[in-house]
């Protein structure tokens, strides 16, 4: 079996396909074009697929008719076409749990900065404007007691709250399409509707499964009903949010900040007006960039590769 890798990944998950059997290709340059991408996929058997630029839809299977199996290098698979994958009997693999640890580690952490204006107060540090003590002035909120709306409660969105809960005693509320037990046994988390979840927040993270029919769910008449002093955060997908709307509900102060770890367009244009505000803060898509995460990400789509191999479920599958 031959599988192409399109991006280089931690070395373990290449050394366990090669022991495998697995004959691996990666291409010497990374940032392939269309076609370059598309005439190695057609000339393998498999592809372990980083990024999610390329898109697998009903053209690109019906271009490669010879690939029998994808292993995603993400969780999320929002770049697949899923039903025509499982209409051609093609597994998708994915990588989750290895990564909902860094991944609510950033939501955290994108939290507290916002909650305590870090983008702004770093700023002025870099332009020289340290200033004396002010009692009035950069003063940021506090997060004790407060409630944490959770859209999206899976493996990331239950670390988050574990956290807030912990470090914060935040009372946790969440909106799912099923009800999370655990969550609500474990941390006291409280399922609300949608509207509840959005005008009860204090601070709101996003951590859903991207689905097209959520695309830009949070616009300007979602973030008219949150507080004031609420701190909108996005680590799951980009598309989950109107960046113009945005953009001018920060601008015009009808909740207090945003962080975003995914932006719409991603990778975000260095001249978005985003950017300007001082009460934002965005990082670019670095969830699972931690070594013991991606370290696990290419062990999991290599055992999801090999479980193919030898005719079984992959461990990891995100075909129904
Ligand atoms: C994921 O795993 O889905 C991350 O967002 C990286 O794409």
């Amino acid at each position: 079996m031959k599988v192409f890798v399109n991006k280089r990944i931690p070395e373990i998950g290449i050394h366990m396909l090669k022991d495998a059997g697995w004959e691996v290709f990666i291409p010497e340059h990374e940032n392939l074009s269309h076609d370059e991408w598309l005439s190695y996929c057609k000339s393998h058997d498999a592809i372990l697929s980083v990024g999610a630029e390329f898109k697998y839809d009903k053209d690109f299977f019906t271009e490669c008719p010879n690939i029998k199996a994808i292993a995603l290098y993400s969780v999320g698979f929002d770049h697949v076409d899923i039903q025509e994958a499982n209409h051609r009997n093609i597994p998708v693999g994915n990588t989750p749990d290895v990564l909902s640890k860094a991944t609510s580690d950033v939501a955290f952490l994108l939290m507290q900065s916002v909650a305590r204006r870090a983008s702004y107060n770093f700023e002025k540090v870099k332009s020289g404007n340290w200033g004396d003590f002010d009692p009035l002035h950069a003063l940021g909120q506090e997060l004790y007691g407060k409630t944490l709306g959770i859209f999206g409660l899976g493996r990331i969105g239950f670390e988050m709250a574990k956290k807030s809960r912990k470090a914060f005693d935040m009372n946790i509320i969440y909106h799912n399409r099923n009800k999370n037990e655990e969550a609500e046994n474990e941390l006291g988390a409280t399922y609300v509707s949608f509207e509840e979840l959005i005008a009860q927040s204090d601070v709101l993270s996003v951590h859903a499964n991207f689905r097209p029919e959520q695309k830009e769910l949070f616009n300007t008449s979602v973030f008219e009903k949150m507080k004031e002093n609420a701190i909108f955060i996005n680590t799951a997908r980009g598309g989950f949010h109107n960046q113009k709307d945005l953009y001018n509900a920060l601008a015009e102060k009808k909740i207090w900040g945003a962080g975003l770890d995914v932006t719409n367009p991603e990778p975000i244009f260095k001249e978005d007006p985003i950017l300007e505000l001082s009460n934002v803060c965005v990082l670019p898509h670095i969830g699972s960039a931690t070594i013991e995460a991606r370290s696990g990400m290419a062990k999991l789509a290599a055992e999801n590769l090999i479980a193919f191999s030898k005719g079984e479920k992959m461990p990891a599958c995100a075909n129904p």
